[in-house]
């Protein structure tokens, strides 16, 4: 089996500080996903391939780590830091929704790890257009080759759908009004531009955060369809796991989180409907490991990164 990358990245001007992103909560997915050598696992979020490289460490050169990204430069980036395991690391590009397709046939797997969200590079880089902070063309795919940018979601949506972005996806409060702004504003092309005009139509009196977190939030999530990749990739990542398989999720928001928190407790049947004798009318096909989340800032304090972040873990149980 050979390293691939089905599809070279386009060039992008050098990174500042460089392609790094320090992996969250690693010790923790390490010791709840336990690989052993010659384990084989899928790693859904490549990113800058830290958990892939300690994945790789322990299941040694007989092991295999699968690790997918939709973003050609994470591959490109984790590919030369990756390189050194030789044929024990396959990466390909593509969306995790896709796993069984991808990936599917070098399973069954040990453990599944999604580390969903973006990655510090993509964040940094104002060239992806993700950033507030760092004005920047409005993009934010992850994969730059497909699909609508946030400039032309702006565009075609009604002020009506955008406000419900906003809201449901950013939790903001203000967003019909900020949702005005942005279609009386349109065209959109640059980020700094759009994060003022968001500043101004919320009236920032100056809080903590920048008053354009959420509605940037927002935004990301629409135009890389992220709740639904997430919904999607659950089922399919147990239907991947061999039984005893597990499979870790950070996630880094409350919306995505519930998600999580809703499929576990189904899969483990809790909470679910019983018969006269108190049995679950469907059997649990998973056990948790987690009956609450791992709490980034606990268990990884040294990682700003991991400050919002939350670690569920379940196995799937040989009835699955
Ligand atoms: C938080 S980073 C992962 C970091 C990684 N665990 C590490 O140690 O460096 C998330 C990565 O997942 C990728 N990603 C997010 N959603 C995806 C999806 N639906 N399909 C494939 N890749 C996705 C992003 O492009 C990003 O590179």
């Amino acid at each position: 089996m050979t390293a691939a990358l089905s599809t070279a990245a386009p060039a992008l001007p050098p990174v500042t500080p460089g392609f790094v992103h320090a992996p969250v909560m690693l010790e923790a997915t390490l010791r709840l996903l336990d690989p052993q050598p010659g384990g084989r696992f899928l790693d859904g979020t490549l990113g800058g391939g830290g958990h892939s490289a300690a994945l790789l460490e322990a299941v040694g050169p007989t092991g295999l780590v699968v690790s997918l990204d939709r973003d050609p430069h994470a591959l490109a980036a984790a590919g030369q830091r990756l390189a050194p395991f030789g044929a024990a690391s396959l990466r390909l590009r593509g969306r995790f929704s896709d796993m069984v397709a991808l990936a599917g046939a070098h399973g069954p797997f040990d453990g599944v790890l999604l580390d969903i969200g973006t990655s510090s590079p993509q964040l940094d880089h104002a060239a992806r257009g993700f950033s507030f902070q760092h004005d920047g063309p409005l993009d934010m795919r992850m994969d730059p080759d497909g699909g609508e940018s946030a400039a032309e979601l702006i565009d075609r949506l009604d002020e009506e759908a955008l406000a419900d972005i906003i809201f449901r996806y950013g939790e903001e409060p203000r967003s019909r009004r900020i949702a005005r702004a942005l279609v009386a504003g349109r065209p959109w092309s640059r980020t700094a531009a759009l994060a003022e005009a968001v500043a101004k139509a919320s009236g920032w009196q100056g809080s903590r955060t920048h008053p354009a977190t959420k509605t940037f939030q927002a935004l990301r999530i629409a135009v890389n369809d992220e709740l639904g990749e997430l919904e999607r990739a659950l089922p399919a990542a147990i239907s991947l796991l061999r039984p005893g398989g597990r499979l870790a999720l950070i996630s880094f928001h409350s919306l995505e989180d519930r998600i999580v928190k809703g499929f576990f407790r189904d899969g483990a049947a809790i909470g679910t409907a019983r018969d006269a004798y108190g049995q679950p009318l469907s059997p649990p096909t998973l056990r948790l490991l987690t009956r609450r989340p791992l709490d980034g800032a606990e268990e990884d304090p040294s990682n700003p990164r991991a400050r919002s972040a939350r670690l569920r873990v379940a196995e799937r149980l040989p009835s699955a």
